[in-house]
């Protein structure tokens, strides 16, 4: 996806499409999430051209938990996309947004029994079974439900082992290699109210080869080609999974969506060759979507030179807003929003205000001279940026803003001191 082509620059000033990204900071203040509904927009219709096949239908399911909210839903429905939701909060915030339940997936290993009730009563598309046990308790509902068996293929996939998802032993799926399998299978066949929509697989956030994708399919069209043969049961959908990565620096590998055109070429000569009856095909995107949209913009505070000439500035936001850094090791990249054609002056290290020697943004940023009160904006922070954001030293977490080519508007208002208090019950007072 491309990275900087609605970041432009006029007189020393970084725009965000079109919008003055100063005049953002002035009227809503530091630090502050910016998101372009163009870039956004964009990736969603660059993927839906990348994923699209004579014979098999494609269908785009966006991965909430990037990003979530009621305006994000707002977009994604405008879209046509279809969601994934993870919990029973996103599940509320889809519902509250009128999303078309007909297009919500319901994931997670440990739904909670509140939640699977919820999802039947809104009546979601599908949910997506992710161990035996959870199998067991719908069919024991005995509702009408439609599911799809989350399945895990047992591969690597290059990527930081926090967000690694499909060997045998992390916590997600159905294991090829368990009897686990057999079992669901069985019980699929003995609660015909539990209809099997497809398979699921997920292999991990942030993947740049797309080989992992090609083995992955043909993984799991072996096993589609089993299960036909040995419990006579057809397969009609396969749902890919996301994590297709985004280039967050220079150096950083944007994964490359013309892959998908072979994997869809691959599922549909193996349907032919085995007779299988596979209908459609789906991805779940989160990051590529989203990603790139993001900017975050921050106001640049105290600074200093440790005598052994680590250059530190230290912005208004940190770890709070983006946790990325300090749990994956997650690169980034930093412009200075007021001194946009200004030459490379030296390196600095980007920190946090939070109160942890972790809260590092960006370790070496190369940028010009900067000044306290200057405008730095860290870019493709659309995608597990707000999501993953805390009250870690009871910071408040910053408002959302949609620019929309020259136009912008509050997505999600800057919480308060009060919002940070309104929870909190007093022990000797009333
Ligand atoms: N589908 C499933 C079942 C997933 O678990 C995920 C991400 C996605 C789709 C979307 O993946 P994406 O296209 O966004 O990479 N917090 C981590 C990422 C965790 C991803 C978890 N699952 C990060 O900040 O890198």
């Amino acid at each position: 996806m491309t990275r900087h082509q609605y970041m432009t620059s006029h007189n020393n000033r970084l725009f965000i499409d079109q919008v003055d990204s100063l005049d953002l900071a002035k009227t809503y203040g530091t630090p502050l999430y910016v998101l372009s509904e163009r870039a956004l927009t964009d990736n969603y219709r660059q993927i839906q051209r990348a994923f699209s096949h004579a014979r098999l239908e494609t269908e785009i399911i966006y991965a909430s938990k990037a990003f979530s909210s009621l305006g994000i839903y707002d977009i994604m429905n405008h879209l046509g996309a279809s969601i994934d939701v993870v919990s029973g909060g996103e599940l509320y915030t889809a519902h509250m947004s009128q999303y078309p339940m007909d297009q919500v997936y319901f994931h997670g290993n440990n739904k909670s029994m509140d939640e699977i009730k919820m999802a039947l009563d809104y009546g979601v598309k599908c949910l997506v079974v992710d161990n035996l046990m959870e199998l067991y308790y719908l069919a024991s509902l005995d509702r009408p439900c439609e599911i799809m068996l989350r399945v895990n293929p047992g591969i690597e996939a290059s990527t930081h082992p926090h967000i690694q998802t499909g060997m045998t032993n992390n916590k997600f799926g159905i294991s090829f290699e368990s009897y686990d399998l057999k079992e669901a299978l069985t019980c699929i066949q003995d609660n015909p109210q539990v209809s099997l929509l497809g398979l699921h697989c997920h292999i991990g956030s942030q993947i740049s080869d797309g080989d992992s994708y090609l083995h992955m399919t043909r993984v799991i069209l072996d096993q589609v080609r089993l299960i036909k043969h040995l419990y006579d049961i057809d397969i009609k959908r396969l749902n890919l999974g996301g994590g297709f990565s985004i280039a967050y620096t220079a150096q950083g590998q944007a994964f490359d969506f013309t892959c998908l055109q072979e994997v869809l070429a691959i599922i549909d000569t193996y349907n032919h060759q085995h007779q299988l009856s596979i209908q459609g095909v789906m991805i779940e995107p989160g990051r590529s979507i989203i990603g790139h949209a993001g900017t975050t913009l921050y106001q640049v505070g105290f600074s200093k030179t440790t005598s052994l000439g680590r250059h530190y500035l230290f912005l208004d936001g940190g770890m709070t807003d983006n946790l990325r850094p300090a749990l994956y090791q997650a690169p980034y990249t930093a412009l200075v929003a007021n001194r946009m054609e200004e030459p490379t002056y030296q390196t600095y290290t980007l920190a946090g205000k939070c109160c942890e020697s972790g809260d590092i943004l960006i370790e070496a940023a190369d940028l010009p001279k900067v000044h306290q009160g200057d405008l730095v904006a860290i870019t493709c922070t659309g995608a597990y940026n707000y999501s993953m954001a805390s009250n870690y030293n009871r910071i408040p977490r910053p408002p959302v803003i949609l620019v929309t080519e020259g136009d912008h508007q509050v997505l999600i208002q800057r919480e308060s001191y009060d919002d940070l208090i309104r929870n909190d019950l007093r022990r000797y007072h009333g």
